[in-house]
């Protein structure tokens, strides 16, 4: 990537990035011949051992940019790099090779495993695409890493996917995507089916496997209170955009995008018994990415928009350290 093209939020001063993705954008045709536009233009990277938290309401593209990353589908167009490479015109022959170091844990733990396989199957299953390796080996690493994600594998071993619960199902799926020792690991919505107890422990293992295996995160939520421990920095995207990135602690302390000042107002306050919210609650529907606003996307629903938030977009810029805003008019 030349210099003079990278968005100030990119360090590509760093020698330790693991991922970057600079102007990734993702069109879906329609039936009726209309584009949607799930992801238009994001940029970001993350850095060795770095959890980058991505939020943001349903449909806003969070699923679309973890698939563009691993190219289920590729991007529409847009750079990812891993590990220095770029990942746009590889063949399909060089893509798998590289594959085994980024994996990706699927939104819905209980569909994304094959209901007929057996578990230790799911596990092994990566082991066998990428050959090499003898069937006693194989199974000896699924037996290790059924136990490293705090499963028995005597008891799980021959169970399919509907004889565990979700928090299980979800242990499976985070030892499918660690099985080939992945640099980079999407997880996406890992724990926003899971009842808040079994949360707790998946985002505790999760924590322990980074560790364990030395991994880099990308953790996807639409709540941030659920990324705001494990993550380094958080993204906040809206209807395909970023418009928010910061270090996890300042975006808590001090969110400058009205969206993100609406989003941690949505947080349902920790006190026992409490049921009402923190704050005001952001108000509306998130546009169509079929006809998304001129200007500023989010205009429809901010309560600071003016006149020139529907004329021109705002880009991210630098407000803070390692801190960045798209707003004409953010919370300083
Ligand atoms: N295969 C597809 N064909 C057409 N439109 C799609 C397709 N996949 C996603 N979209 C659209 O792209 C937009 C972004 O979808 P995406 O699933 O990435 O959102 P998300 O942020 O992951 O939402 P959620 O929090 O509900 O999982 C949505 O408007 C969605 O309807
Ligand atoms: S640019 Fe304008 S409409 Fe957009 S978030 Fe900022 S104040 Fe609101
Ligand atoms: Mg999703």
């Amino acid at each position: 990537m030349r210099d003079e093209v990278r968005p100030a939020h990119l360090r590509g001063d760093r020698a330790d990035i693991v991922l970057s993705v600079h102007n990734l954008t993702k069109t879906f045709g329609t039936p009726s011949g209309a584009q949607v536009q799930a992801v238009a233009g994001v940029s970001f990277d993350i850095a060795a051992g770095e959890t980058l938290g991505l939020v943001g309401e349903s449909g806003c593209g969070k699923t679309t940019v973890g698939r563009a990353l691993i190219h289920l589908p590729p991007p529409s167009s847009g750079e990812v790099v891993l590990e220095g490479r770029p990942m746009s015109g590889l063949s399909a022959a060089e893509l798998r090779a590289l594959r085994p170091r980024l994996q990706m844990v699927f939104q819905d733990p209980i569909s994304s495993l094959n209901p007929k396989h057996s578990i230790a199957d799911i596990v092994e299953a990566p082991l066998v695409v990428l050959g090499g390796i003898d069937r006693r080996r194989r199974q000896e690493q699924v037996r290790e890493m059924l136990t490293a994600v705090g499963l028995d594998p005597d008891i799980v071993w021959n169970r399919r996917p509907h004889e565990l619960s979700g928090g299980q199902c979800q242990r499976v799926s985070i030892a499918r995507a660690l099985i080939l020792r992945p640099r980079l690991l999407i997880c996406d919505e890992p724990v926003s089916s899971l009842d808040v107890s079994v949360q707790a422990q998946i985002l505790n293992l999760l924590e322990d496997a980074k560790q364990r295996f030395g991994l880099t995160m990308l953790f996807v939520a639409h709540d941030l209170a659920v990324v705001k421990n494990i993550s380094d920095r958080v993204a906040v995207m809206y209807l395909g955009r970023i418009c928010e990135i910061a270090p996890s602690a300042q975006l808590y302390g001090r969110a400058a995008h009205p969206y993100t000042a609406a989003l941690l107002a949505s947080v349902p306050d920790p006190a026992p018994q409490a049921k009402r919210r923190i704050g005001r609650a952001i108000e509306g529907e998130i546009p169509s990415p079929l006809d998304p606003p001129s200007g500023c996307r989010f205009r429809t629903r901010c309560p600071k928009a003016a006149p020139v938030c529907a004329a021109d977009e705002p880009v991210l810029r630098p407000i803070g350290p390692d801190h960045f805003v798209a707003c004409h008019f953010p919370n300083l």
